[in-house]
């Protein structure tokens, strides 16, 4: 499937599907290329990568698997290396790889020369949303994606032939952000909406989700969701905020306890959900969903140390935390918290995850 953004200028097309890295491409316009690879994606994909690259002239630098690239180290490193390359500002990067390879070489792109171009081509079932929308940096030493720039991708080029290695632990973290497009399409601010119990139905369980079980049309959704919001908001100024929902403790936890981003999210998402003051019977059935899934629960650790990371998330001012709270009757907003709530709602969450999970 095809799609088209729908900015004002400088759109880009999104095509996903199995087989699409080996489509028509015509890359002649760019003077350079440079594909910044996972190292561990290209060990599992080596012929296909290796294809790809050869057939469009493209140069391979292989980088560090993973998170640990989004270092300033590896910033530099890798930016001086391209820069010996003597790219100009007609070059492009090719981003082969999950979320962090996409955030990483979209923000080498974003600032060598002021802006070079780059393409995503994402392999992880998360990348779905970390790939859209322009978000590119990297993890500074007090905190995740606390340096970065705003960045378009020339195109994005999703081959969902790269899923099938993802661990399960992998699918189930990509698995959150499809979870957190379906909640925020319930709101109504969505044209297409679709419920968690069609999802639920869709994939009940780790093993409908390691067979990718009707993945294509989800990630599709979470796509068309995703993209939705951030052409109506692309600088994050109003609703752009909401695709924070289950963030602002999903990132503190997974900086603490080095989780997959989407493990964190998900946990996230129960905290979320606690702090909107959800149905206790609602909540019921979303653990009880997770628990299916392969959510385990988290061995938490004393609620400051989290408290203290949430402090330092980027969206928040001086004195107190801002959360994407939901309500039934007026949909997603923001909300600010003191300590005493968010200590409460941390217990009711460690209690609910002994419960369930
Ligand atoms: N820019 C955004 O808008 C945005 C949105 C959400 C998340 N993110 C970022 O994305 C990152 C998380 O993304 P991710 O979960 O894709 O993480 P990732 O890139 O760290 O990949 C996770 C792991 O899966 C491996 N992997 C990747 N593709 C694989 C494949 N096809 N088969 C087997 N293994 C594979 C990687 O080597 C890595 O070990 C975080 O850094 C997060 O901050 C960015």
């Amino acid at each position: 499937m095809k799609f088209t953004t729908n900015y004002k200028e400088n759109n880009y097309e999104i095509i996903v599907e199995y087989g699409a890295l080996n489509l028509n491409y015509d890359f002649t316009q760019y003077d350079k290329r440079i594909a910044l690879i996972d190292e561990h994606v290209y060990g599992l994909h080596s012929v296909a990568i290796e294809s790809f690259i050869k057939q469009h002239h493209i140069e391979k630098m292989l980088i560090p698997f993973g998170e640990q690239v989004k270092t300033s180290a590896h910033y530099i490193k890798f930016t001086e290396q391209i820069l010996t390359k003597r790219v100009t500002r007609n070059s492009c990067l090719f981003a082969i790889g999950g979320g962090a390879t996409g955030d990483f070489t979209g923000f080498i792109a974003a600032t060598v020369l002021r802006g070079i171009h780059f393409i995503q081509i994402p392999t992880t079932i998360l990348a779905h949303d970390a790939s859209i929308g322009g978000k590119t940096g990297i993890n500074a030493t007090t905190g995740k994606n606390l340096i970065g720039a705003f960045k378009r991708p020339d195109k994005v080029i999703y081959d969902l032939n790269f899923l099938k290695t993802l661990s399960q632990t992998e699918k189930l973290s990509g698995f959150a952000e499809i979870i957190k497009h379906v909640i925020l399409s319930s709101t109504g601010n969505i044209n297409e909406s679709k419920s968690l119990l069609q999802l639920m139905n869709d994939i009940p369980d780790k093993h409908a989700l390691s067979h990718l079980n009707e993945i294509e049309r989800w990630i599709t959704f979470g796509i068309k969701t995703k993209m939705q919001v951030i052409l109506e908001d692309e600088f994050e100024n109003g609703i752009r905020k909401h695709l924070n929902f289950g963030h602002t403790f999903g990132h503190a936890i997974e900086f603490h306890h080095k989780l997959p981003h989407g493990v964190a999210v998900l946990h996230g998402i129960i905290f979320a959900l606690i702090l909107s003051d959800a149905e206790k019977s609602d909540l019921t059935i979303v653990l009880t969903w997770m628990k299916r899934l392969g959510l385990q629960r988290l061995n938490f650790e004393e609620f400051n140390i989290y408290n203290k990371l949430m402090q330092n998330d980027k969206k928040n001012e001086a004195s107190h935390i801002n959360f994407v709270v939901y309500n039934a009757l007026t949909g997603f907003h923001i909300r600010q918290f003191e300590g005493v709530q968010l200590q409460q709602t941390f217990e009711m969450l460690r209690k609910l995850e002994g419960e369930f999970l």
